[in-house]
């Protein structure tokens, strides 16, 4: 009974508030057209009117004129107009509630979004909603069917984490990936094409073929990678960018060391799309769902604990005492709470992985006074540009309500670049955010490099020791620390907190007990399945892991048996040959690989899933191409010199040496088992077998 009376009310409500909208919009129309516009028929219009005027809602007035048929002019009375825009608030109100339940619903808490009209004008601007880009609950729904439609674009891993940051409001002012206006200012200049301030390029990079099939001007689907769609875009800009130039402007240097000019190089499609994007859901995450908050979740956070300055942690890396006391230092140096905001998308390759990176969190989140800290996981995908990456990280951070950001030493650094030295000075990063510091509308807390003073038992920043010559100063470097969990050897108590190095030895142990990748690379006949095999027997005879050989040939009549020699094929083969072997080291065990994988990009590319889970050692067989020529156990050169075999390595098919292998074994005049031997040795020294 109550809720048929309710919604006969609402219906009503909705009628009255169509009827006096329609007599505003058009005053002096006919009855008829009244009716048509309103969709009823002129009876029911006449009941309406009629109870309209009886309420005092409209007056209804002479029309003098030839047309019968207009004879009324009507006009919303001053109770009319108050009670239009009741409606319009109830109607408001009403769709908030269903959006706030909907919120609980989808994320188990509560939205505490304000309706704009109920907001305190004291809002502070940091805490007041931030836009999204997502269509409402009902409009998705329809959007989703009829975006089925459309041709679609299944997202990256990182275009993915960018497309979430941009529904959520994490990339505002952005609306969706660059059009080449845009694109060409922020690479020029950090700045959108209307001037506003955006450090960097969040393109929709795509392969050619699929270019050529959207035309400007049309929608697509932008799908997950398990096809779900999650948002649209209108293509407005189609273009061809200049990677090389985008490589020096945005990261400093057109360097293959550094990771993202390696992805936009090797990775990315030779294409952006460029659009404004439509919202329909989220990204999906099975992982620590709890930890993760949208800007406008993280700032109604702090609305409700009352919190006006909030001080932000960037990181990717565990949290040791070191980073304890800078955290502790900047919230009280700020007089700000503080939020542990680590990145959980894409950090750099060879960093611990985010799921043992948020236990650590966890273990030391304990540690801080649970009322003025909190942590929240960024689905961000770091592009390690420095400075740049400095300042779109405070635009971010901003975004998600905080006031403050802390700023270290070789924030966001890509480490070495080719010639071996560091892309950017310590404090380029600092410095370009101090410069732009208003216009990010972050405050930057920045930090020098913090060290342990032994006689006082506690962290300080490096440059502000004033009887430095009187205290002994420790410090590990983060390459030690490394080398130190690496071996399973001390890590003490003054550089991090026992439950964290637990966790990290849990994920990592030794190296000497993990699993590893052998990668030999060289001409067909250089003698790599000759040493890999040797190298085998040698590593089953000492036991303790598992050993898999990945032979070339034994790969290609297995796994890649409808695969040929051009390079398309042999990239595939070899990325297929890499994540075998990662998933072979990820569980423990030691893979060897033998094909001849002739190029630097998709070595280096397996390299990097390796590394994610274990040592990579790649070696280079460099036997010379006369030298394999003249053995031709096979007889393929024969063949390919009379032209019998086509892109044949070395012969008519390019080999890029490795520049910087592990190991380099020639095998002229040397025995096998002393090529295998070399590789033992080597092994032994990255410490992935224990020495005899
Ligand atoms: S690749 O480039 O890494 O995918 O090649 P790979 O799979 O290692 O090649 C395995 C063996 O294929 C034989 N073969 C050729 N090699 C090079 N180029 C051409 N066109 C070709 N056609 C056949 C060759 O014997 C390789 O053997 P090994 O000696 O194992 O390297």
């Amino acid at each position: 009974m109550t809720s048929l009376s309710a919604s006969s009310t609402l219906r009503e409500d909705d009628q009255l508030f169509r009827l006096l909208r329609q007599l505003e919009k058009a005053p002096e129309a006919s009855q008829r057209a009244t009716a048509e516009a309103l969709g009823i028929s002129l009876g029911t219009l006449n009941t309406q009117l009629r109870a309209a005027q009886n309420a005092g809602l409209i007056v209804v007035s002479n029309r003098p004129g030839p047309d019968r048929r207009q004879r009324f002019a009507y006009a919303l009375t001053p109770e009319g107009t108050a009670v239009k825009n009741r409606l319009i608030d109830a109607f408001l109100a009403r769709k908030f509630t269903e959006y706030a339940a909907l919120h609980a619903e989808l994320t188990g808490s509560a939205s505490d979004l304000v309706p704009l009209k109920y907001r305190s004008k004291l809002m502070q601007s940091n805490l007041a909603p931030i836009p999204e880009l997502y269509v409402s609950y009902d409009s998705a729904q329809k959007l989703k069917i009829e975006a089925g439609e459309l041709t679609s674009h299944d997202l990256t891993p990182r275009q993915i984490c960018d497309l979430e940051l941009l529904m959520n409001g994490g990339f505002y002012p952005l609306k969706g990936f660059l059009g080449e206006d845009d694109y060409n200012g922020v690479v020029e200049n950090m700045r959108l094409a209307d001037g506003q301030l955006w450090p960097m390029p969040i393109t929709l990079d795509v392969s050619e073929d699929f270019a050529a099939k959207i035309e400007e001007g049309q929608d697509i689907a932008l799908r997950d990678q398990e096809g779900v769609i999650l948002a649209t875009m209108t293509v407005t800009d189609k273009y061809i960018p200049n990677k090389s130039k985008e490589a020096e402007k945005v990261f400093g240097a057109d360097d293959l060391a550094h990771p993202a000019v390696n992805y936009l190089h090797n990775s990315a499609g030779k294409v952006y799309l460029g659009g404004p994007v439509t919202g329909i859901q989220q990204p999906v995450h099975y992982d620590f769902r709890a930890r993760r908050d949208t800007p406008n979740e993280l700032r109604a956070y702090f609305r409700k604990l009352g919190w006006r300055k909030i001080v932000a942690f960037q990181t990717r890396n565990p949290l040791h005492r070191a980073h304890q006391e800078l955290t502790f230092r900047a919230a009280k140096e700020a007089q700000a709470n503080l939020l542990i905001h680590p990145v959980v998308g894409l950090t750099k390759p060879g960093d611990v992985d985010h799921f043992t990176r948020v236990r650590c969190y966890e273990a030391v989140l304990d540690k801080y006074p649970a009322s003025t800290t909190t942590m929240s996981l960024l689905n961000l995908a770091m592009r390690m540009a420095g400075p740049r990456e400095a300042v779109w990280h405070g635009l971010i951070r901003k975004n998600h309500g905080c006031t403050h950001m802390i700023v270290g030493r070789d924030h966001a650094g890509p480490g070495k670049n080719s010639a071996g030295d560091d892309f950017y000075g310590p404090y380029d990063a600092q410095e370009l955010f101090r410069e732009h510091q208003a216009e990010i509308g972050c405050e930057m807390v920045d930090f020098k490099h913090m060290v342990y003073v032994q006689e006082r038992a506690q962290y300080e920043p490096a440059d502000e020791i004033e009887d430095k010559d009187n205290v002994t100063i420790l410090n590990i470097s983060g390459t030690e620390r490394r080398r130190r969990l690496a071996e399973g050897l001390e890590i003490p108590e003054w550089f991090s907190f026992p439950e964290v190095v637990k966790e990290l030895r849990r994920t990592k142990p030794p190296r000497s007990k993990q699993g590893f990748t052998v990668f030999f690379t060289g001409f067909s006949g250089s003698g790599k399945s000759t040493i890999a095999n040797a190298l085998m027997v040698k590593l089953m005879e000492m036991g303790g892991r598992p050993v898999t050989l990945l032979d070339g040939d034994v790969v290609r009549k297995h796994l890649s048996s409808e695969l040929g020699f051009s390079k398309e094929h042999r990239d595939i083969n070899i990325k297929r040959i890499g994540y075998v072997a990662s998933e072979i080291t990820k569980n423990g065990g030691i893979a060897i690989c033998a094909p001849i994988a002739p190029y630097t990009a998709t070595r280096r590319a397996v390299r990097e899933m390796i590394e994610e889970y274990g040592a990579f050692c790649e070696v280079h067989v460099a036997t010379t191409i006369e030298e394999c020529e003249k053995r031709d156990r096979k007889g393929l050169y024969k063949l390919a010199r009379e032209g019998k075999i086509k892109e044949f390595t070395g012969i008519s098919d390019p080999y890029e040496e490795p520049q910087n292998p592990e190991l380099r074994v020639e095998t002229e005049n040397v025995e096998v088992d002393n090529c295998a031997h070399q590789v033992i040795l080597k092994l032994e020294s990255m410490g992935l077998i224990a020495g005899s």
